[in-house]
């Protein structure tokens, strides 16, 4: 690489989310069709680099995790031309991207990549754009920003880049904000992913939100989903941990009751996933517990439980284990932030 050629560099991690209220189903460019409310992770990461490049044309380079990846390139780069460039304020046609990624967790475990990812991604562009503009910006307003690119790569990205408690879509659907919860009871929450098959998603989430354009459900949820994000809203500003579970739970179902009664159907659940539902609603009965489940779009389990309890968590994670296949298990809190980076691969 010659000197001249390099313009500038960017290096920034994001967490990933898990969505407590449900975005399915999408209108315009990646606006979602209802109100969503995540919790933002901490362990579970995604860090990228963007060095940009003086070019006479647009070129893009990506490598995950130290590989080149050619088809992930491929999608990246129709995504980046047709979303993002025309949102951005340079030219990338002058540009040569070369992009490097890695994630904190493994691939295809019930973790959405893609949020920790484009959120990642969107605060290198932000920082690129205010540099080779030579523009100074407020903090609210860099985060603004990306959370708005982010939500051009991956509509759940926009979330990544608040925490701990994060809307996208009621006030604004450009891009997320933080909530502010004042309630002690959801000061510091637990979320451990248990593994049921970490094999490739079977239907990717711009098919599944595309289902839900006609789907025969669609007006129902649309109404279900608003009243699900008010009262989601309330158990967390009131502390209250039954209902926040109760609706926690419906979401999880519902997100996987549009996608067995969209056309064409999508089962994602398997009978590992039920039998570890049933055994919770059991486990938390006899132990007066406040662990909820909620589940992406596909078989794996997310546990959210307040930390005071994870002791109750761990002891149902190990009967879990005895009982049922699980591939492996994340232990994860909700509170993560993104941060900068100095340097490509230190992650901490
Ligand atoms: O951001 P996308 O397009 O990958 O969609 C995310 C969809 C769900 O994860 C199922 C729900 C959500 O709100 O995160």
């Amino acid at each position: 690489m010659k000197a001249k050629d390099f313009m500038f560099q960017s290096t920034w991690s994001a967490p990933s989310n898990i969505a407590f209220v449900k975005y399915w189903g999408k209108k315009e460019i990646q606006k979602p069709m209802n109100p969503n409310i995540s919790g933002t992770l901490s362990e579970c990461r995604t860090q990228t680099q963007v060095k940009v490049l003086k070019s006479s044309n647009f070129l893009l380079n990506f490598s995950f995790e130290g590989r080149q990846n050619q088809s992930f390139a491929e999608k990246l780069k129709k995504i980046l031309i047709k979303r993002i460039a025309p949102e951005l304020k340079f030219d990338v046609d002058k540009f040569q991207f070369d992009i490097q990624s890695l994630n904190t967790f493994p691939h295809s475990c019930g973790i959405a990549s893609s949020a920790s990812f484009y959120a990642s991604l969107a605060l290198c562009l932000t920082e690129i754009e205010n540099s080779l503009l030579g523009q100074k910006v407020s903090k609210e307003e860099f985060f603004n920003r990306a959370s708005f690119l982010a939500r051009l790569g991956s509509g759940s990205a926009s979330r990544s880049l608040f925490s701990p408690f994060v809307s996208w879509g009621d006030t604004s659907e450009e891009f997320s904000h933080q909530i502010q919860i004042e309630h002690h009871a959801f000061q510091q929450v637990g979320d451990s992913i248990v593994v049921i098959d970490d094999s490739e998603k079977k239907v990717g989430s711009s098919v599944g939100h595309s289902l839900m354009d006609d789907h025969i459900y669609r007006e129902k949820r649309l109404m279900n989903a608003k009243k699900n994000y008010d009262s989601v809203l309330e158990a967390l500003q009131t502390g209250d941990w039954k209902e926040f579970i109760n609706i926690l739970e419906k979401e999880a179902l519902e997100l996987h009751a549009l996608m067995m009664t969209s056309n064409p159907q999508f089962l994602l659940l398997r009978p590992d996933t039920i039998a570890v539902i049933e055994k919770l609603y059991s486990f938390r009965s006899k132990n007066n517990a406040s662990i909820g489940f909620t589940l992406d779009a596909g078989p794996n389990i997310h546990l959210i439980y307040p930390l005071y309890e994870k002791e109750l968590m761990l002891e149902f994670v190990e009967q879990c284990r005895l009982e049922f296949n699980i591939s492996k298990v994340i232990y994860d809190e909700i509170g993560g932030e993104p941060k900068k980076h100095e340097v490509f691969g230190e992650i901490e």
